[in-house]
This record gives structure tokens, sequence and C-alpha cells, in this order.
């Protein structure tokens, strides 16, 4: 036997993991995981397969390929009024979790600290781990989970290196507004740290809001790195592709270690998605068919004890059952999932220090019918299905 010291000592199975195998032991509606249960739109599909026929079946430009960089530079100079050069500032990766990984691998050095806001996204902390960094959570305000500015400058110091800012926020649907983009700013402004905002739900944002990104902050250029996901666009999250906008000198570290852990991505798909793009309706429908949904989870659940927090983005939404049940939150998922046959995401397992709420996290892009069953077995709690008592 070899001997080895596990880097990650303390990591358990992910939650994800964990609750999807008690659906299936269940039977349980999902509504845990966060991806649709829906087809995604056959014509990119097509556009795929065609692009495969013509051809598109070896390794695409490490960068990825023009046409669609040149797409993406456009649709950001639209939404946000900022030019990107397609050339030397738009990368295409294999999805976004790699591409978090790759641009904290590019400038976190060892004992370099790494902020991020709490709850978070469970990729961040791992990644800032694996490469020698030191995670330093910042919890959001409670309860409507905005940035606490006081307690994010009560965390940098002279060894803080990158904050990831992740909005429409997962697991909270929290989006940031342009003035605290500039208080963060004002922040960092005389520091050389990165800003890193991952943006996988942009498209995903409720009543007529906008989402501001940093991309769109003249200020914040030099020191920003932005996050995208086809997968979540698209809702072909298995597609695992996605992308990164920073400015050029930036972006020429990112690419070094780019080309070293992936070199390129699924060539077809980059060549279907920039077709696909050209109607930007595409995306920008998204908003609307997930608000819908969101309303319709929300009027199922009106007469049952699980109370909706608000949401403004993202296709998550936490629910309370304060008034309900005084069980910690891990428990009362695994209590729902048993018994109403609905699985959740209990809120503690993405976060650090951020205490445990009564509240449980459901995905809600889910097609109608699975919404309304499931909001009939949650109906059911207080009447015919008691909670156990916490102990
Ligand atoms: C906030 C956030 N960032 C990144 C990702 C990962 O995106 P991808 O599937 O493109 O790796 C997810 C997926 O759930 C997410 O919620």
């Amino acid at each position: 036997m070899i001997s080895f010291q596990s880097k990650f000592p303390d990591t358990p199975t992910s939650i994800f993991t964990e609750m999807s195998q008690l659906a299936i032991q269940h039977k349980a509606i999902n509504l845990g995981q966060g991806f649709a249960d829906y087809p995604m739109d056959p014509l990119l599909i097509k556009g795929v397969t065609k692009a495969m026929e013509e051809g598109y079946n070896q390794y695409a430009p490490s960068s990825g390929y023009m046409i669609l960089r040149e797409r993406l530079s456009e649709k950001t100079l639209k939404e946000h009024g900022q030019f990107f050069d397609p050339e030397t500032e738009i990368t295409i990766t294999p999805g976004a979790t790699i591409a978090l990984f790759t641009v904290i691998a590019t400038f976190i050095r060892p004992g370099e600290e790494v902020l991020y806001f709490d709850p978070a996204y469970d990729s961040y902390r791992p990644s800032v781990t694996a490469v020698g960094g030191i995670p330093v959570s910042v919890p959001l305000n409670f309860p409507d989970f905005s940035l606490d500015m006081q307690r994010l400058q009560s965390k940098i110091s002279s060894k803080t290196r990158m904050i990831i800012l992740n909005t429409p926020h997962n697991p909270t649907g929290s989006t940031v507004t342009r003035e605290q983009l500039l208080a963060l700013y004002e922040l960092i402004k005389d520091t050389d740290i990165i800003l890193m905002c991952d943006e996988v739900y942009e498209h995903v944002i409720f009543d007529h809001q906008q989402h501001h990104s940093p991309l769109g902050q003249p200020l914040l250029r030099d020191r920003t790195v932005s996050v995208h996901s086809f997968g979540k666009m698209f809702n072909c999250t298995g597609w695992k592709t996605g992308y990164i906008i920073a400015d050029k000198a930036l972006t020429t570290e990112i690419r070094k270690v780019h080309q070293n852990n992936a070199f390129s991505t699924f060539s077809a798909v980059q060549i279907a998605i920039a077709n696909y793009m050209e109607d930007p309706d595409t995306y920008e429908r998204l908003s609307g068919f997930l608000q819908n949904k969101r309303n319709l989870l929300e009027d199922a659940l009106k007469d049952s004890p699980l109370k909706p927090l608000p949401v403004k983005g993202s296709y998550f939404q936490l629910y309370s059952y304060a008034g309900f049940s005084h069980l910690p939150e891990k428990d009362f998922a695994v209590w729902l999932n048993k018994e109403a046959g609905v699985t959740s995401i209990p809120l503690s397992a993405l976060t650090e220090n951020f205490g445990d709420h009564q509240l449980i996290r459901f995905c809600f892009a889910k097609k109608d019918e699975t919404l309304l069953k499931a909001g009939a077995r949650l109906r059911e709690l207080g009447r015919s299905i008691a909670p156990p008592p916490a102990h």
C-alpha cells in the first residue's frame, strides 16, 4: 500500500449525490439538484448533429471558435455597454466549474486568501484549497442575502488575492446592484485583488430587474474575470460548455492554464451554439419561462407550512419551515424526502458559517406537472404528515 495524505480530509460525499440517492430510494420527486427535467430545444440538438456531420469533430482552437467568441463579444457589448475583444479577452471552456478552477489555479499562490460569500456554490472552497490557497467565507446578510460590505471589508487582508462574487446567487436567488458593485470597487480599488464573478444565471432574472455584471463597470475592468455557462443558458448542463471574459492581461494568464488543463472544448457544440445564439430570444426568453415556474411552485405551496423567501434570480428558491418544525435543516430534508416524497437540499450543506435557519432549497426548473405534483405532496404536511420532534 502506498501512503499519501488526503488534501481534502473533511470533504464529505456531495449533498447532491446524497440527496439524489435518497430520492431514488424513496421514489421522491427530486427538486434538489439544479437541472431541468424538461427537454432542451431540439433545434440546438439538430445544430450539433449538423456541425458533426459537417466535420467539426477534431480539436477546436484552444480559446474556442472565433464565430462563437465574436457572438459573445457582441452580446456583452449589447448587454453591458463594454467591448471585450474576442481575439484576446474571451475563452471558451468545458463548463463554468472548470472555468472557476482554471481562474483560481491561474492566480492563487499557496497561502493567498480568496474571499467568497457564504452560502456558496460548493466548488469554490475546494478549488481554492486544491491549489494551496486559503478560502475565507464572508456570510451574507440574513434574511435578504445581500452583501455585507462592512463584513467584507473586515475580512480583506494583505493576503487577499481574489473575491468570488455570484450573481444571481445560488442557492439564495439574491442579486447584486450597480451601487453594490461600485461600493465593492471602492473597497478594493487600492489593492491588487481580482474580482471573479460567477454569472451562470445571468439570464434567469425576475420581475423586470436587470442583471448587473462587473463587466459593465469600466472601473472594475482590469480586475474582473467573469464566468458563464451555456449549460444554464440553453438547458444543456450535460454538455459542460461555458466561457470566461476578462481583460487581455488577465486572459493571457488564464489561457496558460486553460491550454494545459483542457486545451479546448467540444467543437460541434461551439459551432451549434454560435448559430443558435444568432437569435437572442433563445436566451432572453429564459427569465419569463422560469419566472412562471417560480410562481407556479409558490402558488402550489400557498396552503402548505413551507414559506417562500423572495427570489430575484437563478432557478432556486429557499423555503422556510420554521413555523412547522424545529429539526435541523439536514434532518428535515431527509425526513421530508422519506415522508412527503419530495427531495430538497438543506441550506446548511451549502454554508460554512451561516448557521441553521430552517431553510431548504428547491430547484423549480422542472416540468409544470412535476411542480404541481410536488406541491400536492407538500400540502399534506401538517395535515396527514406531522413532523417529528427536534432532539
Ligand atoms: C453558481 C454556479 N456556478 C457554476 C455552476 C456550474 O456550471 P457548469 O455546469 O457550467 O459547470 C453552477 C451549477 O449548478 C452554479 O450553480
